[in-house]
């Protein structure tokens, strides 16, 4: 049985350039860390014993980039039984991919595409994630993603996510900084989608920040630090949904380790005065 992350627990993406400042840290550093699997399955050498070295001090947790959940094509089954492998020799606690098409006719498309938000397509994706679920052994969580271009559907995004939620029988990995940069392109109130959402599915939260190209057109770059909006509707959603493990994401313009961490520990505090009792 895999012991479950503290709900107050703050991790941050693992990026190469942070693994030996990572590896020198007397004290103060991340409560967990998340990686990719697909950027180290099969990675040896310097990288792959620095790795091993992190997992003995920090849990590990992953988050998947190509599963592809909702998309047309077969289930990765090479892929799979990889991630399968790596989830159990580094004991990973969570594992979470988005929900999202990734590949189609069998190309990858390195880029997240949204669903069409109808009871067609929570039918085929609950079931690829049932299946996913199945040959790994383990519940996953599906991360609500960020999205441009809305494909339209009968159903409200909110109300696909919690369909698909239930009839995958899974768990929500929940971006913070995704619904606030949908509420403001697609004039929502990011309140009310997160209070829709079923909370004891929530398992873990993502912050990130974001582009502002326009007053109302945000891009979700994972470029820049947390932005105060976005920690307002974390605060906001920590006392409503409760405290939960959260990632910190930063993917490029990468910054000193210090002010990731620095990040962090706002996130600790803010989750350790939610008002719920961990
Ligand atoms: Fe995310």
């Amino acid at each position: 049985m895999r012991a479950a992350l503290p709900a107050t627990a703050v991790g941050i993406g693992l990026r190469r350039p942070h693994l030996s400042s990572l590896l020198a840290l007397a004290e103060g550093g991340p409560d967990f860390l998340e990686l990719a699997p697909e950027n180290w399955i099969g990675v040896g050498g310097r990288w792959g014993r620095g790795l091993a070295a992190l997992g003995e001090r920090f849990p590990l947790v992953c988050h998947g980039l190509s599963l592809s959940l909702g998309g047309p094509d077969p289930l990765d089954s090479t892929l799979l039984a990889e991630v399968s492998l790596f989830l159990k020799e580094h004991d990973v606690r969570i594992y979470s991919d988005h929900l999202a098409a990734t590949s189609a006719e069998g190309a990858q498309l390195y880029d997240l595409m949204p669903l069409p938000f109808t009871a067609e397509v929570v039918a085929h994706t609950a079931a690829r994630i049932r299946a996913v679920q199945d040959v790994l052994g383990r519940r996953i969580a599906i991360e609500n993603i960020s999205y441009y271009g809305a494909l339209g559907g009968e159903l409200s995004e909110a109300a696909f996510l919690t369909a698909v939620l239930a009839e995958a029988d899974c768990d929500l990995l929940l971006d913070v900084n995704n619904v606030y940069v949908n509420s403001i392109n697609h004039g929502y109130d990011p309140r009310a989608f997160i209070a829709a959402l079923p909370a004891e599915r929530v398992v873990y939260y993502h912050l990130a920040g974001h582009y502002r190209q326009a007053e109302n057109l945000l891009v979700d770059t994972h470029g820049a630090a947390v932005p105060e909006p976005v920690w307002a509707l974390f605060e906001w959603t920590c006392q409503t949904i409760g405290p939960r493990p959260t990632v910190i994401e930063r993917d490029f313009h990468l910054p000193p380790l210090s002010a990731l961490l620095a990040e962090a520990s706002r996130a600790r505090s803010i989750l350790q005065r939610s008002g719920f009792s961990a």
